[in-house]
């Protein structure tokens, strides 16, 4: 399956050890800066919906601010609790200072 690389924000956007939500055609996006590295996850929590972005990041795992449920961002996978549904995450890229996310066609 092909896909596209739709520009989503500048790398100074995102403050490190932080993600900040985007609107990506029609998609809430997360961008996260993980020391330095950038991942890009779904923004909503799968359990309530609640804002990734405004929860606690250590190393690369985000505490959803709502209720606790923990993903790794640099994978999607959830952390815990352990059956949690994982992050849909989508590929970055870097150039210059800009980020780039592939989505599907
Ligand atoms: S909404 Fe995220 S843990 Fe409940």
């Amino acid at each position: 399956m092909s896909d596209r690389m739709v520009p989503v924000c500048r790398t100074s956007d995102v403050p490190i050890r932080q993600g900040r939500e985007f609107e990506v055609a029609g998609r809430a996006i997360a961008i996260w800066n993980v020391n330095g590295t950038f991942h890009a996850t779904d923004a909503v929590c799968p359990h309530a919906e609640g804002p990734l972005t405004a929860g606690f990041v250590t190393g690369s795992v985000v505490t959803c601010p709502m209720h606790a449920w923990m993903f790794d961002v640099a994978t999607g996978r959830a952390v815990r609790p352990a059956m949690a549904p994982n992050l849909v995450r989508y590929n970055v890229v870097i150039e210059g200072d800009q980020v780039f996310v592939r989505l599907p066609e």
